[in-house]
């Protein structure tokens, strides 16, 4: 180590349900310079300090949505915030909170990509279309009204910074919404009835209650907090629309 290199403490909560009752803390001193991520810190720890850390990590440059982590408390891609912003003082490194803790800072995601499986993530054609009818064409207007909800990267960062996820972990939540939201509103889907269903549901946006922090936090400036509002809104459309029309709800 060099005479000029800091030396930073980071905090780990470690958990290793094979030994541990309960997760607890742990402080590293990691040499550290400007340019390193907490992750490249945390990633210092494994390879130098204690190799049983466990983390999740992929790109290392905020596309793949894997290494999000509670950063002195805050839901954060580990992989985009830097060690410096924190120098001199300790950083404190958590798992995401909401999530059951499988290792350290690894959660189990299960219940979320079940949500995600629910709101059907694909185009549903309006009606049957072959392939010799060729592409589906978009102007740019119906490409705009759902281009921002189709940038999430299921970091997950939203889901622990939502505090009715924290209370109810079967609601469907902001990225699911997002997503649910990103196809309702393409051209080219004809699914909206259905998804409306889950919406709607006793697991569904009425569960929110507008705090916001989710689009906060988001990395990628989604805004699932607008997502869930337009569904509010939606449903409470389809609820009215119920007694005017037969059949009923939006289509
Ligand atoms: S490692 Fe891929 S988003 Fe951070």
């Amino acid at each position: 180590m060099s005479e000029n290199q800091k030396v930073i403490e980071i905090e780990v909560l470690r958990y290793h349900p094979e030994k541990d009752k309960e997760p607890h803390k742990q402080v590293f001193e990691v040499p550290f310079t400007d340019d390193m991520s907490v992750l490249q810190g945390v990633q210092y720890i494994k390879d130098y300090l204690d190799g049983s850390l466990s983390f999740r990590w992929s790109c290392r440059m905020a596309i793949c949505g894997s290494c999000g982590m509670m950063i002195n408390g805050e839901p954060s891609l580990s992989c985009q915030t830097f060690l410096r912003d924190f120098y001199p003082a300790r950083v404190r490194v958590e798992a995401l909170s909401h999530f059951p803790i499988e290792r350290d800072l690894v959660v189990n995601i299960e219940g979320f990509i079940e949500k995600l499986e629910s709101i059907q993530p694909y185009i549903i054609p309006k009606e049957p279309r072959t392939l010799a009818q060729g592409e589906y064409l978009q102007t740019p207007e119906q490409l705009n009204a759902y281009e921002q909800f189709s940038s999430c990267i299921n970091c997950l960062l939203c889901y622990a910074a939502c505090p009715q996820f924290g209370l109810n972990s079967s609601f469907i939540g902001p990225a699911a919404t997002a997503l649910l939201h990103r196809y309702n509103v393409d051209s080219r889907d004809g699914g909206k009835a259905e998804r409306m269903e889950l919406v709607n549901s006793e697991e569904g946006v009425f569960n929110c209650t507008a705090v916001g922090y989710c689009s906060e936090v988001c990395p990628k400036q989604v805004d699932p907090a607008n997502a869930v509002n337009q569904n509010k809104t939606n449903s409470a459309a389809d609820y009215f629309l119920r007694f005017l029309t037969p059949k009923g709800g939006a289509k």
